[in-house]
């Protein structure tokens, strides 16, 4: 949950969470390869970065390729990598001149070795960076980062450094990909899918979720400014009730 929070009307946001969709679509309905697609769906990428500073999002979470993403075609999957290294190599000095703070998550045992490297670098060159954050989740699966925190539990309470009865939330929480990020408060999926697909599963126990039929290369400003009114205008509870509102107060 977003600590201290007060249930009530919603904030702006501090954290968005993106599942940028519908690329393949987007170039389908052009009669275009689905390999453009991918290219605008990293434009939009690009200005959806900008426009968040702009807005005044802390927090930018876009999910860029998923653990179930790999049983795409091989030339999709190696097309989608390319992407990303061009984005990181092209876009790195860019994105620190600006004050952004790269952060990757996502499994990294079974990541090819420039790939590693490239992630590392970026978050090594722009660990100090406090203007925005972008997470880029790649290679990410909530349920394999979960696990992958359970794992690292299980071993500290074999080991006699945890004890069982003491694991609490916080203490899986921090063994996260997220550890020490504010959980997200809003979500937004593109291209009209309902689904969580495996994102933040953890992370989003209490997020707004926003779906919009825009796909994902035509996410712009306006889909942006769209989506984070939507959310201005939800109630957040956490699970208790709204707080009082006394329309009469000064009434006669
Ligand atoms: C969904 O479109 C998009 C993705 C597979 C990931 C997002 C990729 C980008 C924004 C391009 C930049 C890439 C990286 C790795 C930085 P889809 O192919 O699932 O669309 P469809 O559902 O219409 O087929």
């Amino acid at each position: 949950m977003s600590a201290g929070q007060p249930p009530g009307q919603a904030a702006h946001p501090v954290h968005v969470a993106i599942i940028m969709d519908g690329n393949g679509r987007w170039a389908q309905l052009r009669g275009l390869p689905r390999q453009e697609g991918h290219r605008r769906g990293l434009e939009a990428l690009r200005a959806a970065v900008k426009n968040a500073g702009e807005l005044g999002v802390k927090i930018l979470t876009l999910y860029s390729f998923s653990t179930e993403n790999w049983r795409r075609p091989a030339t999709e999957v190696s097309f989608l990598l390319g992407l990303l290294k061009r984005f990181v190599e092209k876009d790195l000095d860019e994105l620190h001149a600006a004050g952004v703070r790269v952060r990757v998550i996502g499994g990294r045992d079974d990541l090819a070795p420039d790939v590693l490297r490239l992630v590392e670098r970026a978050e090594m060159v722009t660990r100090d960076n406090t203007k925005m954050t972008l997470v880029v989740a790649f290679n990410y699966g909530a349920r394999d980062e979960i696990v992958r925190a359970a794992r690292q539990l299980a071993a500290a309470a074999a080991s006699g450094r945890v004890e069982p009865a003491a694991i609490d939330e916080a203490m899986l929480a921090s063994r996260l990909d997220t550890a020490d990020m504010p959980d997200p408060e809003l979500v937004i999926r593109t291209s009209g899918e309902t689904r969580i697909s495996n994102f933040l599963l953890w992370q989003a126990a209490y997020a707004e979720f926003v779906f919009t039929p825009v796909l994902w290369p035509d996410f712009d400003r306006a889909a942006f400014e769209a989506a984070l009114a939507e959310y201005a205008g939800r109630e957040r509870r956490f699970g208790g009730v709204s707080e009082p509102v006394d329309r009469n107060v000064g009434a006669a």
